[in-house]
């Protein structure tokens, strides 16, 4: 499997250190071979048909340089959208920054792929988002496939679990706590008794908040994890303007302490109860499953035969979401396989 990545951040590395780590288990245990053959970022790519070493590139980036300096394989300038159209590959890995306005750059890049025949796995929430129910249908139209088991729970596969662990039940409603950092500033704010702003601080101290926090604290990445699982999971065609959003804002220690009298707290939960799709501050009892502290992420599955089945886990991380990354990759490798 011959492998494009677009974009060489923190999951990006990941996919290259995952893919060195367990090169030869893979090989061996599934005849699976991947090799990365070119990589993309903002400031031009690299390109070896022969397969790249990640460890060259990394050594590159440490010196200050972009990996388009490479003297050998560099390509300085060469725009992603270039490398997918030319270089000869059956998977384009996209992982560029998420931009919830246009989607761009992912969706360009996702639609350039599909058009070349190349299939897509991406952890980038914005092209969903948006546009989920036109690109699956165009994944379908060009006989590729489109996977992005990264964009909800990180390397936590709360979407494998409920498409294929629950396919012989039927989902009726899914509660989750599906962003890490709101959860952490409520966890603060009740646990620790420091107020809204602080905790916010304490989590951009601590690299869990962008300097720019609107993204996480007024509810839009869990709305973008709502609309994926509403589509992906439940078979509806939503995209983001369909949710429902109230962010953490407007929390207060006064609402958090009058929750904990009562046995509960107040958590972000992005819901699909029927038709509706919603993000909003909800209180919970403390002994609720769903109910984790920090940036852990926790899903309950509502299911007709099989009750409640909740699932926990790290929402985020370079390395946890490379994992999904290849979980995908093996998931296009037996789908393919099945079709020789
Ligand atoms: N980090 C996580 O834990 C996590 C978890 C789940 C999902 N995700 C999602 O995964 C994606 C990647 O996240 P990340 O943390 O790896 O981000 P990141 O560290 O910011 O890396 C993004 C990479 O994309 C490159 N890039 C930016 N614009 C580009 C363009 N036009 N063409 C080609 N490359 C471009 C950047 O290049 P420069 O560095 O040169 O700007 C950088 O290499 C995001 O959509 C994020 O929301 C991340």
């Amino acid at each position: 499997m011959r492998i494009i990545l677009v974009g060489y951040g923190v999951v990006g590395k990941g996919v290259t250190t995952i893919l060195a780590k367990r090169y030869s288990e893979k090989v061996r245990d599934y005849g699976f071979n991947p090799k990365i053959v070119a990589i993309a970022d903002i400031d031009g790519a690299v390109i070896n048909p022969r397969g790249l070493s990640p460890e060259k590139l990394e050594a590159i980036k440490q010196r200050g340089y972009p990996i388009s300096a490479d003297p050998e394989f560099g390509k300085p300038g060469t725009p992603a959208l270039e490398v997918i159209e030319s270089v000869e590959a059956e998977v384009v890995v996209e992982v560029t920054p998420v931009n919830i306005k246009n989607a761009e750059p992912a969706i360009s890049h996702i639609t350039k792929a599909f058009k070349t025949g190349k299939h897509v796995v991406t952890t980038n929430k914005g092209p969903l988002a948006l546009a989920m129910p036109a690109l699956t249908e165009l994944a379908e139209f060009n006989n590729v496939y489109l996977r992005f088991s990264g964009t909800v729970g990180g390397g936590t596969p709360m979407l494998e679990f409920a498409k294929r662990c629950l396919a012989g039940d039927r989902i009726l409603g899914i509660r989750g706590i599906l962003n890490g950092t709101t959860n952490y500033i409520l966890t603060e704010m009740s646990q620790n008794h420091v107020n809204f702003q602080d905790a916010l601080f304490n989590a951009q101290k601590l690299g869990y908040a962008e300097r720019e926090p609107s993204m996480d604290i007024d509810g839009f990445d869990t709305g973008c994890k709502v609309v994926i699982l509403s589509n992906w999971i439940m078979n509806k065609k939503i995209t983001l303007r369909d949710v429902d959003r109230t962010g953490i804002r407007d929390v207060t220690l006064q609402m958090l302490e009058d929750a904990a009298k009562r046995g509960n707290t107040i958590k972000l939960i992005g819901a699909i109860d029927g038709e509706k799709a919603t993000v909003k501050p909800t209180e919970i009892p403390l002994t609720n499953p769903l109910c984790v502290s920090g940036v852990l992420n926790a899903i309950t599955f509502q299911t007709e035969f099989a009750a409640e089945q909740t699932l926990i886990g790290r929402g985020a991380g370079g390395i946890e979401t490379a994992s999904a990354v290849l979980r995908d990759l093996l998931d296009i490798r037996r789908k393919l396989a099945k079709n020789y």
